[in-house]
């Protein structure tokens, strides 16, 4: 008995088997093809949650590395992955066949914005029927894309990240043993995430935003690092740490919500202009701490991660760091000053290691969902289906990148700068969410790491390997959707040494200085 029942299983796997990933690709050659899977339903769930990068490449590979939209199953869900830049790229002009706000509600539901706010916040109030969800993708343009909105955030943005950076401010959980008193040791992750999320902390949100949680930046890093588990639906018993995280982050805003608006004005524009726009819309404040705290997270989530991965390159390539330095170094003028625009614009090889970090270290991955049946390259997408677009995908290309796409070159895009502009570069996405904050990471990066090189005297300590400290492991497993961490316990250790002196504060010029790279991305952004 047990066995024929064994025996009809077998069959019937067989026969769906054959069925669904030979017979039907023949039948309909212009869907997208199935990457097989062992157990119906289930599908890819497995390397979704492990690996999704690996998932995705493996997949292109499995069709020939022809790029061709294939597609995976998660949980009995269908979603066509796009790894080809020209897909990409039709994709996102073809706007009307594509939702994206059904990505942002999901997101938005995940943390916790509810059904009511949302339909608030959907209510054709504004111009031309625009919704709020409309205006607030403007509304991070003008206070971020380059003009004078970004000049009064920036000043004060610099400076904060400037003010950090000496060796008093070396303290708290960074230090992680202070062998003398002119010696600290010092993790650099923990380092670049609270010199880059303090200042942007207080420049965005003032200084009342610290008053409300002090431990707010302790908080942030937990949760922070286990985000992804929460886009991932993790159930809050599985991820107890990173969801209670959360809600003490979230509680820091709706606390700095009940200050009076006298102890808030040094918020930036973009954050009082949210909170009106949400008290005009009668959405409670709870629900605005929340929205506070999503925008808190783009803010934060990427630039102190590049930060990190950029420090970790520059101070294990001592032939970098000093043609990093000999480059700089004009940029300091004799009164004091650090210009801004000379690090923009007559930088090459910073600003292309800067490049390289990103295309490196990112993995955004674009989401739409099809609403109207359209042709892609040669496949037909058909409504209700998610698309998934993993940029790491077209960054690791090697017809595009080379031949060394897969190694670390920090003059690639100094050699050939047009990469840049390539539509198969897309570390700040592209489209509607086209990241409006490229423009401040690119210089709250530079004005971290360039003091710091000129100002420190650094050595690496750490886990030896044949005479050179171990580079910190990316831990690419997890599909953040931004820059990646490095691997649980990985990090660089830093020796500082105060032997000197230089350490004196720089007055930041030139702040309405465009990089060639900004020209590029600013003419291209309006989207
Ligand atoms: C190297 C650092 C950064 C990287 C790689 C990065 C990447 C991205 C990507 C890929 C998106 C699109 C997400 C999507 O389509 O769902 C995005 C959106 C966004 N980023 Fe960034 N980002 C960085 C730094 C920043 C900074 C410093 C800020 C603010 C100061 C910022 C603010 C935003 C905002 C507000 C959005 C949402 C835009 C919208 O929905 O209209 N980002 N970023």
């Amino acid at each position: 008995m047990l066995s024929s029942l064994l025996m009809t299983g077998a069959v019937l796997w067989v026969s769906w088997r054959i069925w669904k990933f030979t017979v039907l690709p023949k039948i309909y050659p212009n869907e997208p093809k199935q990457l097989p899977y062992w157990i119906p339903v289930i599908g890819h769930v497995y390397g979704m949650l492990m690996d999704s990068n690996k998932l995705f490449t493996y997949g292109r590979k499995y069709f020939g590395n022809t790029r061709e939209i294939f597609m995976v199953t998660v949980m009995g869900e269908e979603l066509y992955i796009a790894t080809s830049a020209q897909d990409v790229s039709s994709i996102y002009k073809a706007s009307k066949a594509f939702d994206f706000n059904a990505i942002i509600n999901d997101i938005f539901e995940g943390f916790g914005i509810t059904a009511s706010t949302m339909q608030k916040m959907y209510e054709p109030n504004w111009d031309q029927g625009k919704h709020w969800i409309d205006i607030i993708h403007e509304i991070f343009k003008e206070q971020m894309h380059l003009g004078e909105k970004l000049v009064e955030l920036q000043t004060t943005f610099l400076r904060k990240i400037d003010d950090c950076l000496f060796w008093d401010r070396l303290s708290g959980a960074m230090v992680l043993s202070e062998p003398s008193n002119h010696v600290k040791v010092v993790s650099a992750y923990k380092w670049t995430y609270e010199v880059l999320v303090s200042a942007a902390s207080k420049s965005f949100f003032g200084n009342a935003i610290l008053d409300a949680n002090p431990d707010l930046l302790k908080d942030f890093l937990i949760f922070d690092t286990e985000a992804w588990k929460m886009l991932l639906k993790y159930p809050p018993f599985a991820a107890k740490e990173m969801f209670d995280a959360k809600a003490k982050c979230e509680a820091a805003f709706e606390r700095y919500l009940t200050l009076p608006v006298e102890k808030r004005e040094d918020a930036t524009w973009l954050v009082r202009n949210i909170e009106t726009a949400m008290k005009g819309l009668g959405i409670p404040d709870d629900q605005t701490a929340v929205m506070h705290f999503i925008l808190y997270r783009l803010i934060n989530t990427n630039a102190y991660r590049t930060c990190f991965w950029s420090l970790s390159h520059l101070l294990q390539d001592q032939a970098l760091q000093d043609s990093i330095m000999r480059e700089t170094k004009p940029a300091f003028s004799s009164d004091g000053k650090l210009s801004m625009t000379h690090l923009l614009d007559h930088c090459p090889l910073l600003n292309s290691f800067y490049e390289e970090v990103v295309r490196e270290t990112t993995y955004p991955i674009g989401a739409r969902v099809v609403v109207n049946e359209i042709t892609i390259g040669n496949t037909v997408l058909h409504p209700g289906k998610k698309v998934l677009m993993p940029f790491q995908q077209m960054h690791s290309n090697p017809d595009v990148f080379g031949k060394n796409a897969a190694e670390f070159d920090p003059t690639r895009f100094l050699n050939n700068p047009s990469l840049s502009k390539s539509t198969s570069y897309r570390p700040f996405g592209t489209g509607l969410t086209y990241c409006p904050g490229r423009f401040l990471a690119r210089r709250e990066i530079f004005m971290f790491l360039v003091p710091v090189l000129h100002r420190f005297d650094l050595k690496v300590e750490g886990r030896e390997d044949r005479g050179h400290a171990v580079f910190p492991r990316m831990d690419d497993s997890i599909s953040s959707g931004g820059v990646m961490g490095p691997r649980k316990g990985d990090d660089l250790v830093l020796q500082h040494a105060l032997t000197n002196p230089k350490d004196r504060s720089y007055e930041v010029t030139n702040l309405m200085g465009r990089s060639r790279m900004d020209t590029g991305l600013l003419f291209t952004s309006c989207q």
